[in-house]
Protein backbone atom coordinates (compact mmCIF):
# COMPACT_ATOMS: atom_id res chain seq x y z
CA UNK A 1 0.00 0.00 0.00
CA UNK A 2 0.92 3.72 -0.96
CA UNK A 3 2.89 5.13 2.30
CA UNK A 4 1.19 8.75 2.37
CA UNK A 5 1.94 11.64 4.56
CA UNK A 6 -0.97 11.19 6.76
CA UNK A 7 -2.09 13.66 10.13
CA UNK A 8 -0.79 11.73 13.42
CA UNK A 9 -2.91 8.90 14.39
CA UNK A 10 -4.79 8.60 11.41
CA UNK A 11 -5.55 5.58 10.25
CA UNK A 12 -7.70 4.68 7.06
CA UNK A 13 -10.98 2.64 7.26
CA UNK A 14 -13.16 1.73 4.61
CA UNK A 15 -15.51 3.94 3.09
CA UNK A 16 -18.66 3.89 1.51
CA UNK A 17 -20.17 1.53 -1.34
CA UNK A 18 -21.53 3.35 -4.89
CA UNK A 19 -22.75 0.24 -6.27
CA UNK A 20 -23.77 0.81 -10.35
CA UNK A 21 -27.14 2.45 -11.31
CA UNK A 22 -26.48 2.13 -14.86
CA UNK A 23 -27.51 -1.69 -15.05
CA UNK A 24 -24.07 -1.86 -16.98
CA UNK A 25 -22.07 -4.82 -17.33
CA UNK A 26 -18.70 -3.62 -18.33
CA UNK A 27 -17.88 -2.69 -14.27
CA UNK A 28 -14.70 -1.96 -12.67
CA UNK A 29 -14.35 -1.27 -8.63
CA UNK A 30 -12.21 2.16 -8.34
CA UNK A 31 -11.01 2.79 -4.87
CA UNK A 32 -10.10 6.45 -3.80
CA UNK A 33 -8.78 8.13 -0.96
CA UNK A 34 -10.97 10.36 0.93
CA UNK A 35 -10.19 12.66 3.44
CA UNK A 36 -12.27 15.83 4.62
CA UNK A 37 -9.83 17.98 7.30
CA UNK A 38 -12.95 19.77 8.15
CA UNK A 39 -14.50 16.61 9.91
CA UNK A 40 -13.05 14.77 12.92
CA UNK A 41 -13.45 11.53 10.89
CA UNK A 42 -10.42 9.36 9.78
CA UNK A 43 -9.38 9.26 5.81
CA UNK A 44 -11.26 6.16 3.96
CA UNK A 45 -11.53 4.74 1.17
CA UNK A 46 -14.59 4.95 -0.87
CA UNK A 47 -15.17 2.57 -3.53
CA UNK A 48 -16.96 3.16 -6.90
CA UNK A 49 -18.41 0.93 -9.58
CA UNK A 50 -17.86 2.67 -12.60
CA UNK A 51 -19.63 2.10 -16.05
CA UNK A 52 -16.82 1.46 -18.31
CA UNK A 53 -19.20 1.67 -21.69
CA UNK A 54 -19.47 5.05 -21.24
CA UNK A 55 -15.75 5.97 -19.87
CA UNK A 56 -13.00 7.71 -22.15
CA UNK A 57 -9.81 5.61 -21.57
CA UNK A 58 -7.08 7.73 -19.05
CA UNK A 59 -7.71 7.52 -15.36
CA UNK A 60 -8.67 11.33 -15.15
CA UNK A 61 -11.87 10.38 -17.19
CA UNK A 62 -12.42 8.08 -14.22
CA UNK A 63 -12.23 11.14 -11.90
CA UNK A 64 -14.45 13.23 -13.88
CA UNK A 65 -16.90 10.85 -14.57
CA UNK A 66 -17.28 9.59 -10.57
CA UNK A 67 -17.16 13.79 -9.69
CA UNK A 68 -20.15 14.17 -12.69
CA UNK A 69 -22.40 11.13 -12.03
CA UNK A 70 -22.24 9.36 -8.74
CA UNK A 71 -20.20 11.51 -5.85
CA UNK A 72 -20.09 15.52 -6.58
CA UNK A 73 -17.98 15.39 -3.14
CA UNK A 74 -14.84 14.13 -4.67
CA UNK A 75 -12.02 16.28 -5.00
CA UNK A 76 -9.07 16.14 -6.70
CA UNK A 77 -6.75 19.11 -9.18
CA UNK A 78 -6.65 18.89 -13.04
CA UNK A 79 -6.12 21.67 -15.31
CA UNK A 80 -4.93 21.16 -19.46
CA UNK A 81 -5.58 17.53 -19.20
CA UNK A 82 -2.92 17.01 -21.57
CA UNK A 83 -0.01 16.01 -19.48
CA UNK A 84 1.83 19.24 -19.32
CA UNK A 85 0.70 21.52 -15.95
CA UNK A 86 0.76 17.87 -13.81
CA UNK A 87 -1.87 19.56 -11.48
CA UNK A 88 -3.40 15.95 -12.01
CA UNK A 89 -0.33 14.00 -10.27
CA UNK A 90 -1.45 11.39 -7.98
CA UNK A 91 -1.00 7.58 -6.94
CA UNK A 92 -2.52 5.07 -9.21
CA UNK A 93 -2.49 1.18 -9.35
CA UNK A 94 0.60 1.81 -6.54
CA UNK A 95 2.50 4.19 -9.58
CA UNK A 96 3.28 7.97 -9.09
CA UNK A 97 1.93 9.61 -12.49
CA UNK A 98 -0.57 12.19 -14.38
CA UNK A 99 -4.10 10.88 -14.06
CA UNK A 100 -5.07 12.91 -17.45
CA UNK A 101 -2.16 10.64 -19.41
CA UNK A 102 -2.39 6.94 -17.38
CA UNK A 103 -4.45 4.56 -19.53
CA UNK A 104 -7.03 2.66 -17.13
CA UNK A 105 -6.56 -0.08 -19.17
CA UNK A 106 -2.46 -0.52 -18.05
CA UNK A 107 -4.16 -0.93 -14.07
CA UNK A 108 -5.24 -5.06 -13.47
CA UNK A 109 -7.99 -5.17 -11.29
CA UNK A 110 -9.32 -2.82 -8.77
CA UNK A 111 -7.90 0.76 -9.57
CA UNK A 112 -6.68 2.46 -6.18
CA UNK A 113 -6.10 6.25 -6.59
CA UNK A 114 -4.35 7.92 -3.79
CA UNK A 115 -2.58 11.37 -3.20
CA UNK A 116 1.11 11.70 -4.00
CA UNK A 117 3.01 10.08 -1.48
CA UNK A 118 5.31 12.79 0.56
CA UNK A 119 2.80 15.85 0.27
CA UNK A 120 0.49 16.26 3.48
CA UNK A 121 -3.22 15.72 1.96
CA UNK A 122 -5.01 18.91 2.29
CA UNK A 123 -8.19 17.39 1.39
CA UNK A 124 -9.09 13.52 -0.72
CA UNK A 125 -6.67 13.42 -3.59
CA UNK A 126 -5.16 16.99 -3.29
CA UNK A 127 -1.87 17.05 -1.81
CA UNK A 128 -0.37 20.48 0.12
CA UNK A 129 1.75 22.25 -1.89
CA UNK A 130 3.18 25.04 -0.87
CA UNK A 131 6.45 24.07 0.55
CA UNK A 132 6.94 22.63 -3.74
CA UNK A 133 5.80 26.82 -4.47
CA UNK A 134 8.22 28.28 -2.07
CA UNK A 135 10.81 25.96 -3.84
CA UNK A 136 9.80 27.19 -7.19
CA UNK A 137 9.86 31.34 -5.69
CA UNK A 138 13.31 30.23 -4.95
CA UNK A 139 14.34 29.25 -8.47
CA UNK A 140 12.83 32.28 -10.04
CA UNK A 141 11.78 29.59 -12.91
CA UNK A 142 11.37 32.97 -15.73
CA UNK A 143 13.09 33.82 -18.14
CA UNK A 144 15.55 36.69 -18.15
CA UNK A 145 17.73 38.53 -20.64
CA UNK A 146 21.16 40.59 -19.67
CA UNK A 147 19.99 44.36 -20.63
CA UNK A 148 19.19 46.48 -17.69
CA UNK A 149 15.85 47.75 -19.14
CA UNK A 150 13.73 46.54 -21.66
CA UNK A 151 11.81 49.14 -23.53
CA UNK A 152 10.33 47.00 -26.47
CA UNK A 153 9.18 43.63 -27.41
CA UNK A 154 12.26 40.94 -27.32
CA UNK A 155 11.85 38.53 -30.27
CA UNK A 156 13.44 35.01 -29.48
CA UNK A 157 15.19 33.70 -32.21
CA UNK A 158 14.30 29.75 -33.00
CA UNK A 159 18.54 28.92 -31.90
CA UNK A 160 16.93 30.28 -28.20
CA UNK A 161 13.72 28.58 -28.52
CA UNK A 162 16.06 25.52 -29.07
CA UNK A 163 17.95 25.79 -25.70
CA UNK A 164 14.20 25.68 -24.23
CA UNK A 165 13.56 22.02 -25.47
CA UNK A 166 12.86 19.61 -22.64
CA UNK A 167 13.04 22.17 -20.02
CA UNK A 168 8.95 22.00 -19.95
CA UNK A 169 9.70 19.15 -18.09
CA UNK A 170 9.71 21.42 -15.03
CA UNK A 171 6.16 21.73 -15.40
CA UNK A 172 5.84 18.40 -13.76
CA UNK A 173 7.86 18.86 -10.54
CA UNK A 174 4.92 18.15 -8.57
CA UNK A 175 4.74 14.63 -9.84
CA UNK A 176 8.93 14.25 -9.86
CA UNK A 177 9.12 15.82 -7.17
CA UNK A 178 7.18 13.16 -4.95
CA UNK A 179 9.51 10.24 -6.83
CA UNK A 180 12.96 11.16 -5.55
CA UNK A 181 14.77 8.56 -8.07
CA UNK A 182 13.35 10.30 -11.45
CA UNK A 183 14.32 14.04 -9.72
CA UNK A 184 17.38 12.50 -9.47
CA UNK A 185 17.85 11.53 -12.83
CA UNK A 186 15.79 13.63 -14.72
CA UNK A 187 18.46 16.29 -16.47
CA UNK A 188 16.51 19.89 -17.15
S1 LIG B 1 -4.30 17.99 -15.94
FE1 LIG B 1 -2.46 18.94 -16.53
S2 LIG B 1 -1.03 17.34 -16.49
FE2 LIG B 1 -2.92 16.37 -16.09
Amino acid sequence: MVQLNLPKNSEVKKGKYFKDKTGSKNLRRVNVYRWDPSTEENPRIDTYEVDMDNCPSKVLDILNKIKNEIDPTLAYRRSCAHGVCGSCAMNMGGKNGLACTTPHSEIDGDIDIYPLPHLKVKRDLIGDLDGLYKQYQSIEPWLKNNSKKETTEIYQSQEDRAKLDGAWLLLQHFLLSADEEKTCSTKL
